[in-house]
Formats: C-alpha cells, sequence, structure tokens
C-alpha cells in the first residue's frame, strides 16, 4: 500500500472510531452500526482482539479466526461507505505478530492492523501481553517494528497510560520511537481496569509529546466519551486527532447517526430484529445463542413497556422465540 493510501495521513477531519470490543464487535454487531451510522461520524472500526499464539497454531487457528470474519454483506456496506475497517491482534512474541500479520495480509482485506497493548484483564496481563507491555517498552518496540515489516498496511497501536502507576510521558515516548501509524491512548492505567475516570489530561500529554516529536503519528483519545457532542467537545479542548468509543454504543447504537431524533419503539424492535436474523444467518450455531442476550438491552430501552419485552426476550432460547416476543409485543414493525 502506498503511503496515499495509509488512512491515518488522512488528517483533514478528526477521526470517529468505534472501539474494538471482544464479543461486542462482531460482524454481525459492525454491520448493524455501520447501516444506521452517517459515514461523516464513523470512519474507523475494529474487529475483537484476536490472539497471535492462536493464528499461528494449526488447532488454535479455529478457535480464533471468527474473530476476524467479515460478512460479504458488510464488505460490501464499508466499502459503500468508505468506512476504514481494521483488525486487532494480541501476544507477546514478535515472530507470531510477523507471521500473523502476513497471514491477515493473504487471506483478509482489512484497511489496518493493530497491536493491542492496552487491555487490562488479568489472565491476559499474567501472560505478559496487552497492557503488560508498557512494563516491557524494548519488546514492545520488536513487535511494532515485526508487525510493520509483515505488511504495507497502517499500523495503530490500543494502549494505557501506564501499568500500576502513570508513565505516559516515558511510554508514549517508547511508542513514539516505534513509529506506528496512530497511537489511540485510553487515559487509564491497567489498574484502573474500567474504574474511575479516564483521565483527559494525561492523553494531551501523549498528544504534546507526538508534536515534539512526530507530529505525523495520528493520536486518538478514548475514554468515557458517551455522546456524539462530548467526542467533538474533547477533540475542541485537547486537540486530539480523533476519538475512539466503545460502551457509547451500548447507550445509543444509533450514536454515529446523522440525526440525534429519539428512535421510535418500532424502529428499534426492527433493529434487534436485523441483528437477531444475521446472527443466526452469520454464526449457525457456532455461537452461543445467550451472546446475542448482551444486544437486547441496547436496543430496547427508553420506551413504555420496554422492561417487560426485554425481561421476556431475556428468557428465549432461539431466534424463533425471539420473533414471537417481538410480535406479542403489540408494537408494529417493518423489518429492515
Ligand atoms: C465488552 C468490552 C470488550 C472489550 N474488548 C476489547 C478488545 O477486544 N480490545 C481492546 O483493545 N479493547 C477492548 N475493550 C476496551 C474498549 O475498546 C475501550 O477502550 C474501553 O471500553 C474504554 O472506552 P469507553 O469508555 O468509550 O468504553 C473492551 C471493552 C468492553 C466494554
Amino acid at each position: 500500500m502506498s503511503k496515499s493510501l495509509n488512512f491515518w495521513k488522512e488528517r483533514n477531519r478528526p477521526f470517529f472510531a468505534l472501539a474494538p470490543m471482544e464479543d461486542v464487535t462482531d460482524t454481525v454487531f459492525r454491520e448493524i452500526i455501520l447501516g444506521i451510522s452517517s459515514p461523516e461520524n464513523l470512519n474507523i472500526y475494529y474487529t475483537e482482539f484476536t490472539s497471535t499464539d492462536g493464528l499461528c497454531h494449526e488447532i488454535g487457528r479455529d478457535k480464533v479466526k471468527h474473530r476476524l470474519f467479515v460478512n460479504e454483506s458488510e464488505k460490501a456496506a464499508h466499502k459503500k461507505k468508505g468506512t476504514k475497517i481494521v483488525a486487532q491482534i494480541w501476544g507477546r512474541n514478535p515472530q507470531k505478530f510477523f507471521q500473523a500479520t502476513k497471514m491477515i495480509n493473504e487471506e483478509y482485506q482489512f484497511d489496518g492492523i493493530d497491536i493491542n497493548m492496552g487491555c487490562p484483564v488479568k489472565k491476559i496481563v499474567k501472560q505478559g501481553a496487552c497492557s503488560a507491555l508498557i512494563g516491557e517498552p524494548e519488546l514492545a518496540k520488536e513487535i511494532i517494528a515485526a508487525t510493520k515489516e509483515a505488511t504495507d498496511l497502517p499500523i495503530s497501536v490500543k494502549t494505557r497510560v501506564g501499568l500500576s502507576k502513570v508513565v505516559t510521558e516515558e511510554w508514549i515516548n517508547t511508542l513514539i520511537e516505534a513509529n506506528p501509524d496512530s497511537i489511540i491512548i485510553h487515559g487509564r492505567i491497567q489498574k484502573d481496569m474500567s474504574e474511575n475516570k479516564a483521565d483527559w489530561t494525561e492523553i494531551k500529554k501523549g498528544l504534546d509529546l507526538r508534536n515534539q516529536l512526530n507530529p505525523e503519528i495520528a493520536i486518538l483519545g478514548n475514554g468515557d466519551v458517551f455522546s456524539m457532542e462530548s467526542a467533538h467537545k474533547k477533540i475542541a479542548e485537547y486537540g486530539v486527532d480523533g476519538v475512539m468509543v466503545g460502551r457509547g454504543i451500548f447507550m445509543n447504537p444509533f450514536f454515529f447517526a446523522e440525526s440525534l431524533k429519539e428512535r421510535t419503539p418500532a424502529e428499534k424492535l426492527a433493529l434487534l430484529w436485523a441483528h437477531t436474523e444475521l446472527f443466526d444467518r452469520t454464526w449457525k450455531n457456532t455461537k452461543n445463542f445467550a451472546v446475542l442476550k448482551r444486544f437486547f438491552k441496547i436496543y430496547i430501552n427508553s420506551f413504555k413497556n420496554a422492561h417487560q419485552i426485554r425481561a421476556s426476550l431475556m428468557e428465549t432460547n432461539g431466534i424463533d422465540d425471539v420473533y414471537k416476543i417481538l410480535k406479542e409485543s403489540g408494537i408494529e414493525f417493518e423489518p429492515i
């Protein structure tokens, strides 16, 4: 890929990105969100994090490859809208990053690769991966170099500002030296997990360093942005090149839509049904139906009887049950 096709370099306007989220941002949810988002408001989205050890293992690969699966209908939709899709990978062995990235290049059509250096989950950190790499700057640099060597796709790193204490300056300095195309800074340390507030003044420190040392690298801020209005405020206040949004999408699936108008119950039911059908078509019986249940509250809320409908939906065991509950709700909706 030539430099001119590196989307991180197109910085004439801010980036708005949907965060990688395990068991959430699969091909089904991404396609549903893409369908209701404006391309102006959603520029980049990510797969779930995918293990480089898994991808490089003959048997393990079958267990993780669903995380990188992209439906043909999603491919068509994101090409039409121009939204960029980035594969996120994690691990701690540079050779495996090299090998996994080569494989992704050959078998998939992603627009970029992201290296997870931020996940705080203890069982992952114990393996010395993700946010644990904040404590191993030399290894982190080797991983970035190995990934860059394997592909012409742009590389981003998603990270936090420390492990047990805040080390923004030295850590972001390390990443800037490794020269990825973008750094996404989540304003918490590993120890915080999802507690405490994300500290955007730390994100700003990373941005100031970038301005001094390598203005070519795009810096996105992440943490506690729960509306588009708040995303714009963060850009104005802190000067970041863009904002990444995670849990905000749970509060409002229309987060990136063109209009902020309140959606009707019928529109919300139609969206849940579209998700349910696409989930069934895509995963058949390979994914546990329980995974779908976490989406019910994303769509079915803020209207009369929403609570009862949701409670009934939580009792379902399959797609036919879901359809029955939606029909029995008395809310007429047009399948989309
Ligand atoms: C359910 C869930 C799954 C997540 N999975 C990932 C993941 O696979 N990779 C990653 O880098 N971050 C993951 N995260 C972290 C988010 O990408 C994001 O950094 C975090 O939620 C903070 O942003 P927010 O305040 O906008 O939610 C996950 C978060 C949630 C809530």
